[in-house]
């Protein structure tokens, strides 16, 4: 049982103003103890345990130093490969279990939202050492003490930030804290690292802030002297960023031109890119020429570090370069931390947090976070995924914001679950899904193949007509079959996978055709894109079924916008390595997403985007005296924004 109150640092906004420079007042005091070389015991008794799953030095070596400094202990592993996560451990378990044998967990994980996760199991204090790209507050505490002391104070600094913004969890943190204490930011990206949007938004919602965005040469242009720019709006910091108009960062002639009070440049966070990124040659690079001119000679130069190559060694012995100081304040700064929850602890007057209840949704399954680095795509077995009401300024759009890594989920379709009704998203629906919430209703889906699949129908039709007969149907189908076996120069190596549900009863049927006329019947099998853990299985009787190179082809009823067809293909190569995939197509519709070609059609028929293709096929193996159910039909969809007042 911790002796310490339950409260965690996941974001640096967990911390009050007041927490901050409270905790700023301790660092200076502990600072000045350390200076004396006096002897502390204000943690004594207590223990802290660092659970690093990513490399650090700073961090760690800072945070266990603070405990060994204020008398407490650590507890740790050298390496959490050498912890029962290498067995497969889960967060939760694993930080329940140590919160057994310390009073306190630190923790760096790579996964965005780890740190929300151990924080909501661990019944100790979590403090977030750095999860994935999201936050390392405990960083941004060292960061801004370290720019207050050099400047006197934060309100009205003008900070650059330089490089790699996207992937730079100090940078996030650290731009909410210069937010709040009212600095300008000046956001200089290298190339494609620009600040992600969920933390503009955040901004923008909570502090009615935002900041200008500049290029590296346009930056080199202020320091050097051109007055082109407005970098530092004054408050209400309301400029381009959301406006898009240019004009707004031009300043008029004579303007004075702001001078920089501190260049924050971070490396480029190599270990977090898919490879589209920035390289490394696009990179910035500061050296002594940063700051020799009359706006920037009073700026200080700050990193996070560790550097790579972004600042010239030759900086390193100038007063201003002062990332060193920020690495040494990792000490006094984390003990004051730890001393303030000690201080909290003692204080009666721990207020709980109010916590936003998640959407409970009606359809399954319920939506999965898109951020491929979300912890719930990583310990989704326990980790149901939780999403509040997101605040994107896309208007068609349904915004759920990620309850563990903050991302904005976009979604098109919504569905309300006691008429089984669903409807493509837009602003005159928000009312409605708000009630829909409240009463626990509402149903998402990222397709409306996955709102049909549901059982769910278009909020209304408009017309229908026949498209396709019995007699089209089976000569589509059978013209499939004729294309593959054309195409295919070895049937014995070709297995087929259906799209769940018309695609794998297509399939079947191909099968079957395929069968007759060549006598090589191939294996066959269903994929469910909406169940990730169970998307594949065998519909042929067999007890397996295997991609390994094997020449596939990917059968669905309808092509639209090619999205469920890229993600069969994803799912294809995620279990093995396919000789090659080729895609199938009852029809084609002809307007999609993706840059998707069907390799085998069996009809065109162009629609536009309110229409919807409807096939209904007959279960291959049918009693042939049975009513056949092989029909296309066409049907144009009655947008709810033309009748919103009629939506349930
Ligand atoms: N600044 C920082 O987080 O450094 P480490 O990765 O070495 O902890």
């Amino acid at each position: 049982m911790s002796r310490l109150a339950k409260f965690d640092v996941v974001s640096i906004e967990d911390l009050e103003t007041a927490d901050i420079e409270r905790v700023f007042a301790l660092a200076d005091d502990f600072a000045a103890q350390l200076e004396r070389g006096e002897q502390i015991t204000t943690a004594a008794g207590l223990i802290m345990a660092t659970l690093f799953y990513e490399p650090s030095t700073r961090t760690r070596l800072s945070f266990e130093s603070s405990m060994h400094r204020l008398g407490g202990a650590v507890i740790s592993s050298a390496d959490m490969q050498a912890s029962s996560a290498a067995k497969g451990e889960s967060l939760a378990d694993t930080v329940r279990v140590v919160a057994g044998y310390a009073d306190l967990i630190v923790l760096r994980h790579p996964r965005d939202g780890s740190a929300r996760v151990a924080a909501e199991y661990a019944p100790c204090p979590v403090l977030n050492a750095g999860d994935g790209s999201r936050e390392h507050p405990t960083q941004t505490l060292c960061d801004l003490y370290i720019l207050r002391k050099k400047k006197g104070h934060l309100k009205g600094l003008t900070v650059a930030l330089c490089g790699d913004l996207k992937f730079g969890r100090t940078v996030h943190s650290l731009i909410y804290a210069l937010a709040r204490f009212g600095a300008n930011i000046v956001a200089v990206p290298t190339s494609g690292m620009d600040v992600p949007d969920y933390v503009l938004e955040r901004l923008a919602a909570e502090r009615n802030y935002s900041f200008s965005t500049v290029t590296m040469d346009e930056l080199k242009s202020l320091a050097g002297g051109l007055d082109a720019l407005y970098l530092t709006p004054s408050a209400p910091h309301q400029m381009a960023l959301f406006t898009g108009d240019e004009s707004l960062r031009k300043i008029p002639v004579g303007e004075p031109p702001v001078a920089l009070d501190a260049f924050y440049v971070t490396r480029l966070q190599k270990e977090r890119m898919s490879g589209k990124e920035a390289s490394a040659a696009d990179y910035v690079r500061f050296d002594a020429r940063a700051l020799r001119t009359s706006r920037t000679n009073e700026a200080v130069v700050m990193h996070p570090l560790p550097r790579t190559n972004e600042l010239a060694y030759e900086l390193d012995a100038d007063p201003r370069a002062v990332y060193f100081e920020q690495a040494a304040a990792g000490v006094p700064v984390r003990m004051a931390l730890i001393a303030w929850l000690m201080e909290k602890a003692a204080a009666a007057s721990a207020v709980a947090r109010p916590v936003v209840e998640p959407i409970r949704f009606k359809a399954e399954p319920p939506p999965r976070c898109a951020n491929l680095n979300c912890i719930t795509r990583f310990e989704g077995s326990y980790l149901a995924p939780r999403f509040t009401l997101g605040r994107s300024a896309d208007t068609t759009v349904l915004a759920l914001k990620c309850g563990y890594c903050e991302r904005e989920l976009k979604t098109e379709y919504v569905g309300h679950a006691r008429s089984h009704r669903y409807y493509r998203f837009d602003e005159n629906l928000q009312g409605y899904v708000q009630q829909w919430i409240e009463e626990g209703s509402l149903a998402v889906f990222d397709s409306v193949k996955q709102a049909e699949e549901g059982g769910y129908e278009p909020y209304k039709r408009g017309p229908q007509r026949e498209v396709m007969n019995e007699d089209e149907v089976v000569r589509a189908v059978e013209s499939l079959a004729d294309q593959v076996i054309a195409d295919v120069p070895d049937m014995s190596a070709v297995s087929i996978v259906g799209v769940v549900s018309r695609g794998a009863m297509l399939a079947l049927r191909l099968r079957d055709l395929i069968g007759s006329k060549t006598k090589v019947f191939p294996p066959c099998a269903a994929l469910d894109v909406y169940k990730p853990d169970n998307a594949l299985h065998p519909i042929d009787g067999a007890e397996t079924f295997s991609v390994e190179e094997r020449a596939i082809v990917l059968v669905d009823d309808v092509i639209n916008s090619g999205w469920t067809v890229q993600r069969a293909m994803a799912t294809i190569w995620q279990r093995g390595r396919p000789a090659a995939v080729k895609l199938a197509v009852l029809i084609d519709r002809g307007h999609r997403a993706v840059p998707i070609r069907p390799n085998y059609v069996g009809k065109n028929i162009p629609t536009s985007r309110t229409e919807r293709v409807q096939v209904r096929l007959a279960m291959t193996g049918t009693d042939p005296k049975a009513k056949s159910h092989d029909r296309v039909m066409i049907y144009s969809i009655v947008e709810p924004m033309k009748a919103p007042e009629a939506a349930h």
